[in-house]
């Protein structure tokens, strides 16, 4: 046996690489999932992003190496690679952080909206670095010896992550009492917005829904749907990493809109022009509040009516609606998130 192939490395600058690339992958595919999951039943998908995080910390070790023997090359572009690595960090230190409950604010932003902003910011850079710097895949890499590598650092991950959250369970931590989302409990709800929508000045007296069905359009006023007002409970849990359980008082929108006829989506349109597409089966569940907690809505909170969607995060709960649309359109003729 000669000297040579007894020294090889255990993990080639090329194998970390790839390694690294399908641990962010799995992490960025995973987190953006979690920001979709409102409902108990997808506790998982958090989870799963958990396990694919750590995934990305235990091939740091190996990372730092070819970091280190990068560095030494000195190219132009090691500015934007030392910046792409402290977007990196400062994701991974946000995260935990966040699951940790240790720190929950930073100049008053919260840590998983931090943690969020770093890990998107990064994605040019990531793309720009994966594409400057190719580590291809062979044939030679789709070998067994690969999959057990693969298969131990994942059940490292999971074996992590477990660890994780019996430390901080054990220890107490303020994290332990997270959603399953990673927010955290709020006395009220706190006045954000999914991009940056603004709260229009409406006056309640000449506000009018417009409920539009296949009869055509009818017009109510508050009084109108007072007059139809229930009270339920229910959880908003935003994604920048809050969430609040309240009693919403409204208008259940099977009330408003008894009879779908052939509709297959409905459509809930705010005064902002931003707006969320709806199954037609969702109905029943859906509260067009216009109270909580038996005191009218703020403007802030998207007075004179918001929407109510339980078991869906805060960027389903329209503020400042104005228009209910049943449609033709099938629910899924959506991004996956909105644009507006
Ligand atoms: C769109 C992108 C992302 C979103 C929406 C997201 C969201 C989240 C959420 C909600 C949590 C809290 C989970 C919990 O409380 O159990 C979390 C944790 C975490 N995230 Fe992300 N994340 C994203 C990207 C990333 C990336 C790219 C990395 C790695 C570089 C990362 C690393 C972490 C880590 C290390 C944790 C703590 C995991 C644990 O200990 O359980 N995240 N992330």
């Amino acid at each position: 046996m000669d000297a040579h192939r007894t020294a090889r490395p255990r993990f080639t600058a090329r194998g970390t690489n790839l390694a690294l690339l399908a641990a962010l992958l799995l992490a960025y595919l995973s987190g953006a999932a979690s920001e979709a999951v409102g409902a108990p039943g997808g506790w998982w998908v958090t989870s799963a992003h958990g396990a694919a995080a750590l995934l990305v910390v235990a091939v740091l070790p190996a990372k730092r190496r070819v970091v280190v023997r990068g560095l030494r090359r000195a190219r132009a572009t090691r500015g934007l690679s030392l910046v792409l690595a402290g977007l990196l960090v400062a994701t991974l230190l946000t995260g935990l952080a966040s699951v940790t409950g240790l720190v929950r604010t930073v100049a008053s932003l919260g840590i998983l909206w931090l943690h969020v902003a770093a890990a998107l910011v990064a994605v040019p850079l990531l793309v720009w670095h994966a594409l400057a710097r190719p580590a291809r895949l062979r044939r030679t890499d789709l070998s067994r010896r690969t999959a057990l590598r693969a298969g131990a650092l994942g059940a490292v991950s999971v074996a992590g992550l477990g660890g994780s959250e019996l430390l901080v369970a054990g220890l107490g931590l303020p994290g332990a009492t997270r959603r399953f989302t990673g927010s955290v409990e709020v006395p009220t709800p706190t006045p954000t917005s999914w991009l940056d929508d603004r709260a229009p000045a409406v006056d309640g007296a000449t506000w009018r829904l417009r409920v539009v069905d296949a009869e055509g359009t009818r017009r109510l006023s508050l009084a109108e749907l007072a007059g139809l007002a229930t009270t339920r409970r229910a959880t908003l849990d935003c994604t920048s990493g809050w969430y609040s359980e309240q009693e919403w008082t409204g208008v259940s929108l099977a009330t408003l809109l008894p009879d779908v006829g052939t509709a297959r989506s409905l459509l809930v349109h705010s005064a902002t022009g931003y707006s969320v597409r709806l199954p037609v089966t969702d109905l029943g569940g859906l509260l067009l509040a216009t109270s909580v907690a038996g005191e009218p809505l703020g403007a802030l909170h998207g007075y004179p009516a918001r929407l109510v969607a339980p078991g869906r995060r805060g960027f389903w709960w329209v503020k400042w609606v104005d228009r209910l649309e049943l449609s033709a359109t099938p629910a899924w003729w959506r991004s996956p998130f909105p644009l507006t």
